[in-house]
């Protein structure tokens, strides 16, 4: 059973989808702890309704970005985390959890990279942007977690069709809808050794 920590720091629902797929066993892993750097987001109300333990760190409350990685660490520590999976987490890791967690660190985002991703490619701004293209294919990445935004190595892939009457809204929900159940086919594979982390 592999122990993981997500970062979530709005919605959540790509949280809910592996919270669910844990205690309905489709996983064999465990969320041992949830970090968001937004103590409104409905991630946080989440992971408090699943008791799971859950914690708000932000730079509000550790100005020194240093001592904001220190208390991430030491979290991931006590809670013997063994892989990080960022779901919606809009802010970059620390120099030393990504040292720490190197090739272990996992995100998801909402279009086939490396097109459409970066900094400020997020939320309804990637499906704009895939339409304003005239892309007739778009899809959901899983990758590994290195210093920039979206840059590290593809781990999985998955093709979602741009419908000729698609609006940004219509594509992001089908392309949120996807990613749930993609996202758990990929934790699956981690889980199973397919796909190899350092895990
Ligand atoms: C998802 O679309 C994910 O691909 C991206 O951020 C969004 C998070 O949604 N990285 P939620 O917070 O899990 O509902």
């Amino acid at each position: 059973m592999i122990n993981m920590a997500v970062f979530s720091s709005h919605n959540g629902s790509n949280l809910q989808s592996i919270i669910d797929a844990c205690k309905n066993k489709i996983l064999d892993m465990r969320v041992s702890v949830v970090i968001s750097n937004n103590s409104n987001s409905v991630a946080l109300k989440r992971a408090k309704e699943e008791g799971i333990p859950c914690f708000h760190i932000s730079s509000k409350k550790y100005t020194n970005s240093n001592e904001l990685d220190n208390r991430i660490l030491i979290l991931l520590k006590e809670y013997n985390i063994e892989m990080i999976m960022l779901a919606g987490y809009m802010k970059k890791l620390g120099k030393k959890v990504l040292q720490r967690y190197k090739g272990r660190i996992l995100n998801i985002h909402p279009a086939l990279l490396p097109k459409y991703g970066g900094k400020g490619m997020y939320g309804e701004y990637v499906h704009q942007a895939v339409l304003k293209s005239g892309e007739k294919i778009t899809g959901v990445t899983i990758h590994l977690v290195d210093e920039e935004y979206d840059t590290g190595s593809i781990i999985n892939q998955c093709k979602i069709d741009v419908k000729n009457n698609d609006t940004v809204e219509s594509l992001a929900k089908r392309v949120q809808k996807r990613e749930k159940s993609f996202l758990i086919e990929t934790l699956k594979l981690i889980s199973e050794g397919t796909i190899k982390l350092e895990v």
